[in-house]
């Protein structure tokens, strides 16, 4: 499978963007354990036309999690062309386009799902971007506004014809939020469409080797993207890698490696969020909030913790802890014996 030029092997699975999630630490580990692409979370174009730091630093990439995709939100083709050039200097291998983001904040303001009331403004955001750079344009999407209007067979036959390089579908509608089964059925159906050349990435709901197996057997799609069962869990490629190849879905960490990932991914996120260089052992006991506290949803998720009797004091102490010393106190502490008895 190919997305342009860039090369997939058999069964490819992305890192789906996630906000304050898939920052370049966690993208770097889900690379590591053989995720095949991985998105950065959704950046707005009107703030990188404005020059707003924080919005800057997430185009920051790294050659060790090639490939990986810069994805932009907003609701104007003007603009949106404009943050691509200004995305494209950041030099990824993909530019992706939310038109799926159903918060109020995005799409109750006629961007990323709120495009899909206003197709002919989502053509053009499309058009537009695929004109202004040179870097491949993908569409990340959902199957509609709401039942009565689940418009994806027809609508990715128009984003074709805008000159997308691939197409990522969830498949749940924008009044759906997050709620519901994910349906697959139209996604296969997008897939199925003879007029249909573009590689289509599935989403929605694969939480576990079996079931990414299936949809692949079952919808035909080109690769699939997996989201929240990825966090706090970054293993979960190398995992469904494994099946793909022995069929058989068996651990691929002991319960100290994985702890030993959570901890490799809250010094990264110190690295990349409080301080620049290597993090001196002496210098653990400090505060580096902003990283702790960001990968605390990582730590919230994770299943390393999920079935331990009695957890919930640790786990409030966990979530609370401020100095790295406190913190990996407490996951060091946390052992699988635990988890037996
Ligand atoms: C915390 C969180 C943040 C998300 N942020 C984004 C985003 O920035 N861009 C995007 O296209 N989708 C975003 N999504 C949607 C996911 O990419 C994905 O489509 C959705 O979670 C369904 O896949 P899953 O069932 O594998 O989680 C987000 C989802 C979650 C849970």
């Amino acid at each position: 499978m190919k997305i342009s030029n860039i090369e997939f092997t058999d069964k490819p699975l992305f890192l789906a963007p996630m906000e304050d999630v898939t920052d370049p630490a966690f993208r770097m580990l889900c690379k590591r354990f053989g995720s095949d692409m991985v998105y950065t979370e959704f950046i707005s174009a009107d703030a990188l036309i404005r020059s707003v730091k924080r919005t800057e630093q997430k185009l920051t990439i790294y050659q060790e999690e090639r490939p990986v995709a810069i994805q932009l939100y907003g609701r104007e083709p003007e603009a949106m062309a404009e943050a691509a050039r200004i995305a494209a200097q950041a030099q990824p291998d993909i530019i992706d386009l939310n038109f799926g983001c159903p918060v109020k904040k995005v799409a109750g303001k006629g961007a990323g799902a709120g495009l899909l009331l206003n197709i002919p403004t989502m053509l053009e955001i499309t058009k537009a971007v695929v004109n202004a750079v040179n870097v491949p344009v993908t569409v990340k999407t959902r199957l509609g506004w709401d039942d009565e209007h689940k418009v994806i067979v027809n609508l990715s036959e128009q984003l074709q014809d805008c000159g997308i390089a691939a197409l990522a579908i969830h498949g749940r509608t924008r009044s759906q939020m997050y709620k519901g089964d994910a349906d697959w059925t139209l996604i296969g159906e997008v897939k199925n469409n003879h007029r249909i050349h573009i590689p289509i990435i599935g989403n929605g709901d694969i939480t576990t080797p079996e079931r990414a197996a299936e949809c692949f057997d079952r919808y035909g799609v080109d690769a699939i993207m997996v989201g929240r069962a990825a966090i706090g869990r970054p293993w979960i490629f190398g995992e469904m890698k494994q099946y793909f190849k022995q069929g058989e879905n068996i651990p691929l960490l002991s319960f100290d490696e994985q702890k030993s990932i959570l901890k490799e991914y809250i010094i990264a996120a110190v690295q990349w969020l409080d301080i620049d260089k290597n993090i001196e052992l002496e210098s653990v006991s400090n505060q580096y909030l902003k990283g702790i506290i960001h990968s605390r949803r990582h730590l919230a998720a994770s299943p390393v913790f999920k079935g331990i009797p009695n957890f919930k004091e640790t786990r409030i102490a966990m979530l609370r802890a401020n100095t790295l010393n406190e913190l990996f106190g407490i996951i060091d502490l946390v052992s699988e014996s635990q988890l037996r008895f």
